[in-house]
């Protein structure tokens, strides 16, 4: 049998996947098209932003491997077969890479790092009051994989980190909340709101103009999780009339960014190209070889999509 590698990835994004996969599965042919292959050889499927249609009419496709943390996009995508077990990347590394970004963002915007930037760049010598971490409260939404690391790296540079999901869970040093009802009182509670939700039907635009008057006055947005969990046009107005003070953004409606959009300019927007925890081929080609072989050996592979949640 064959797996197929169908993914959108750039020549210096291939030189760093393949070189891995091959070393990852040796005993395995590895393809990058359907041709090579012939449709009735695959039964493995390792995707990361497929063409449409990358993965119809393969009779005997058993598992389809998400590269990406984020299956959202081959949800939406009608011709990805719904009987074939779908698995996602979860990866400790990115998890790490994750907290990492988030823990930048939230010491940036508690210490004013953003707003000092920019007075570099105007030759402006202004402190303000500097405040302690333990006097800033940040609202982590999602307690997934990277929600959950993240909000205990909060907590362990002294936030106050409250956590929300959709199920009750208990973290250690970390208050959390489940449910919809909850998430008003989250997010009055927050200076600083981090989301790290899985894009779903539930969470597609939760940020609009309803939740932002929901948070405090000069509160700042962290999304680092998908671009359509966010209203763009009431997060602008939000900026503009508030409450909002300020938003780091990773994600976007529409990526890349277009040149002519808002943000990039926008002085209260700081703006990064999609890479709070990038996938690492050196460790995720070991997670995907553990999945291929846990199938080959009659075995569940790990990290399904539960398809009726949608993550
Ligand atoms: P995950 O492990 O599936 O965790 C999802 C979390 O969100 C869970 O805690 C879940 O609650 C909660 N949740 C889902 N729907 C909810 C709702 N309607 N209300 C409240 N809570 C809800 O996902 P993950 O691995 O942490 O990843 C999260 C997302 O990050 C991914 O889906 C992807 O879009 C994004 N991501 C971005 C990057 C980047 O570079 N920017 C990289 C990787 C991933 P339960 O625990 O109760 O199920
Ligand atoms: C990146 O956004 C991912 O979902 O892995």
């Amino acid at each position: 049998m064959s797996i197929l590698v169908a993914a959108d990835f750039d020549d210096g994004e291939w030189q760093a996947w393949w070189p891995a996969l091959v070393a990852a599965l040796p005993a395995e042919r590895l393809v990058r098209s359907v041709a090579e292959a012939g449709a009735d050889t695959i039964d493995v499927a390792l995707v990361a932003n497929p063409p449409l249609g990358a993965l119809q009419g393969l009779p005997h496709l058993r598992l389809i491997q998400s590269l990406w943390a984020g299956v959202d996009k081959l949800l939406a995508d009608p011709s990805v077969p719904v009987d074939v077990p779908l698995a996602r990347m979860v990866d400790p590394a990115m998890n790490a890479a994750m907290a990492e970004t988030a823990l930048w963002a939230v010491l940036s915007l508690h210490r004013g790092f953003f707003a000092y930037a920019a007075r570099q760049r105007a030759a402006e010598w202004r402190a303000q009051a500097q405040r302690r971490a333990d006097e800033i409260t940040v609202a982590v939404l999602g307690l997934g994989q990277m929600g959950r690391t993240a909000a205990q790296t909060l907590a362990r540079h002294g936030y106050r980190v409250l956590g929300w999901s959709t199920r009750p869970c208990a973290i250690d040093g970390i208050e959390t909340y489940a449910g919809e009802a909850s998430l008003p009182q989250v997010l009055a509670a927050a200076q600083i709101v981090v989301n790290l939700l899985p894009l779903t039907p539930a969470t597609r635009g939760l940020f609009d103009t309803t939740t932002f008057e929901q948070m405090q006055q000069g509160a700042s947005l962290v999304n680092l999780a998908r671009g359509a969990h966010v209203v763009e046009a009431d997060l602008l107005a939000a900026l503009e009339r508030g409450p909002l003070r300020h938003a780091v953004l990773d994600v976007f409606a529409v990526e890349p960014l277009p040149a002519e959009h808002p943000f990039w300019s926008h002085r209260q927007v700081t703006v990064l190209p999609h890479i709070a925890a990038q996938t690492d081929p050196r460790t995720a080609a070991q997670i995907v070889a553990r999945n291929v072989q846990a199938l080959r050996a009659g075995l569940g592979p790990h990290a399904l999509i539960d398809r009726r949640r949608g993550y």
